[in-house]
């Protein structure tokens, strides 16, 4: 890494330092020139640089003496670049749109701290160093999970999280919008689900065991149009946002809002609210045909606001009690010809495989979905394998939408409980992104002490994360390339506003973006010295980005949560 110009964060697979004493000094006559199919990008990277630098960049002409340009190669990966910083120009080569985008985001970098500002402290010294650069991602699936149910993220704040994603050349938003503890997504022919299911009247303080509460009624929800500008915003950021509706468990405030999804010969479901604890709630959906016709029109109007190809349908934590006192669901098994609940539930979630199938999507879920026999769609009822194209959604970004013209529709795991799941999965052909709890959950701890704000899990610190490996070694060439990327996950029962979510996601999102973009050796043999020494620069940046990040010393005197108890879990991580 010596011959790293600068210190860039995730790390490029290629960078030398040209001269040392050569440098672009951009000024009023810099001009800002983009290929036809790269005009978005040119955009952006002209809205970003003016505000930070306050120098015009004005179009200019392709070839320009004093310019940043951007260009297409067909030849590159569509996520792949090249940056050239040489006399009085700096040129992006790309192989299209995204790989542009995250070559303007390298640009960004090379420009210092103060490129992410949005107003400008100066309006001279914007120099950019004499390199080059090539680049590319190890995973097309370089994902964060937001968990916006258990405390809800008012819509201005998740559109800052995707600019801070976007600073990381992470990609996919993985929006987890429903759980027992509140339902965040209005559905035009279902209004109760946000007027009854996206509030609640308290919520826990710190870890359930405590039986603390607060007296505050929480909530918030997304229209519709609110998501769509999500969605288009994360799309001009190269950012695919993959919508999370968790069945046939957690699914508590859905049926507080329409009691028929329950199971009501067994519970009075009409007396529930939408739930006050952190937790797994034992109150599931009922598996009716009328439950299965009320989740296809939630989904007809997901797929409407959501262009990605795949819809997580969550499939975790389903506790099965009530299926087995349900006199309904023992008619349902019997019926169905199934060996037991874990069966039903397998049952369930492969009825939504098809149907998201037939429509040209990919249903993902939660490591669960493998009991009772994996979901596996072959593609519109009647036809052989397909190829999952013509399904008439539009493609929503880069990276995770690459195969959808040529891999068979099958459901794809989220592999949560370690890494067991998504091994299990990958050896049967299907695709997985790695996401083991005891590694890239990011509601765990940043390290041992009193000091950590309600403190979870087990400890996870910046340098744990470094050295997360999201393909196990046990997988052999074939079921490696299953491994269709990683995900770090922000659960929120104790991240309750945006400024908590910074704490416990930022240094550890900047590690977690490396191991997820670049191509870096086995975990003990990663320079984690390196990392650190670049690691100044970035909090440098996140400084400026106004990112209220973990200092590495220990959380500021009011980042701590004194008395508010977590349930640390002790040791260090099992071998998994
Ligand atoms: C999960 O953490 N229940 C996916």
């Amino acid at each position: 890494m010596a011959d790293i110009p600068v210190d860039l964060v995730p790390a490029p697979l290629r960078a030398v330092r040209t001269r040392t004493a050569e440098q672009f000094r951009l000024g009023p006559a810099t001009a800002l020139t983009a290929e036809s199919g790269l005009a978005d990008v040119e955009s952006w990277l002209r809205a970003a640089l003016t505000a930070a630098t306050g120098l015009p960049l004005h179009p200019g002409t392709a070839g320009a003496a004093d310019g940043i340009e951007l260009r297409q190669d067909a030849a590159l990966a569509p996520e792949a670049y090249r940056l050239t910083v040489a006399g009085r120009r700096a040129v992006i080569t790309a192989g299209g749109p995204a790989g542009a985008f995250w070559g303007a985001q390298t640009l960004r970098q090379l420009l210092g701290p103060d490129a992410y500002r949005r107003a400008p402290l100066r309006r001279t010294g914007w120099v950019l160093p004499g390199c080059e650069i090539e680049d590319a991602p190890r995973f097309g699936w370089r994902g964060v999970l937001l968990d916006v149910s258990r405390h809800f993220m008012p819509k201005a704040d998740v559109l800052r999280f995707l600019d801070l994603m976007a600073v990381h050349k992470l990609n996919v938003l993985h929006l987890h919008l429903t759980d027992d503890q509140g339902w965040r997504v209005e559905i035009r022919r279902y209004p109760r689900l946000t007027e009854v299911g996206s509030w609640r009247e308290r919520s826990m303080v710190g870890f359930r065991a405590a039986e603390r509460r607060d007296d505050r009624p929480h909530g918030g929800y997304y229209t519709q149009d609110d998501l769509r500008e999500i969605v288009a915003y994360a799309a001009g950021r190269q950012i695919t946002v993959v919508p999370e509706i968790d069945l046939p468990g957690h699914s508590q405030a859905a049926i507080t809002a329409y009691p028929e999804l329950g199971n009501t010969d067994v519970v009075d479901t009409a007396s529930l609210g939408v739930w006050t604890d952190w937790g797994v709630s034992p109150h599931v959906l009922h598996v009716s045909d009328a439950t299965l016709r009320f989740f296809e029109g939630v989904l007809e109007e997901l797929l409407e606001i959501f262009p990605s190809e795949f819809v997580h349908l969550g499939g975790d934590e389903c506790p099965k009690d009530q299926w087995r006192e349900s006199a309904a669901a023992q008619a349902r098994i019997k019926e169905l010809g199934l060996a037991d609940e874990d069966e039903l539930q397998s049952w369930f979630i492969r009825h939504f495989d098809h149907w998201l199938a037939d429509r040209g999507r990919r249903l993902i879920g939660w490591d669960e979905i493998l009991e009772g026999g994996l979901a596996v769609a072959t593609g519109p009822k009647g036809g052989a394998e397909p190829d999952g194209s013509g399904g008439g959604a539009a493609a929503g970004g880069a990276g995770p939408e690459r195969s959808r013209s040529r891999r068979p529709a099958r459901a794809a795991v989220s592999s949560w409980r370690g890494y067991a799941g998504g091994v299990a999965a990958a050896r049967a052909g299907h695709d997985v992104v790695m996401c083991p709890e005891q590694h890239v959950y990011l509601d765990h701890r940043q390290a041992p002490g009193d000091d950590e704000p309600i403190p979870v899990g087990y400890v996870r610190s910046l340098a744990d994360v470094y050295r997360f490996e999201p393909v196990p070694p046990e997988l052999d060439a074939v079921a490696a390339r299953h491994v269709i990327g990683t995900q770090a996950n922000l659960w929120t029962e104790f991240m309750d506003d945006a400024r908590d979510v910074d704490y416990r996601a930022f240094p550890r999102l900047a590690a977690f973006a490396e191991v997820a973009w670049s191509t870096l050796p086995a975990p003990a043999e990663r320079d984690l010295a390196d990392f650190e020494r670049r690691m100044t620069a970035h909090y440098a940046r996140l400084d400026a980005l106004g990112v209220e990040y973990r200092p590495s010393g220990g959380p500021h005197p009011w980042q701590r949560r004194p008395g508010v108890v977590g349930r640390p879990v002790d040791g260090p991580v099992p071998t998994l």
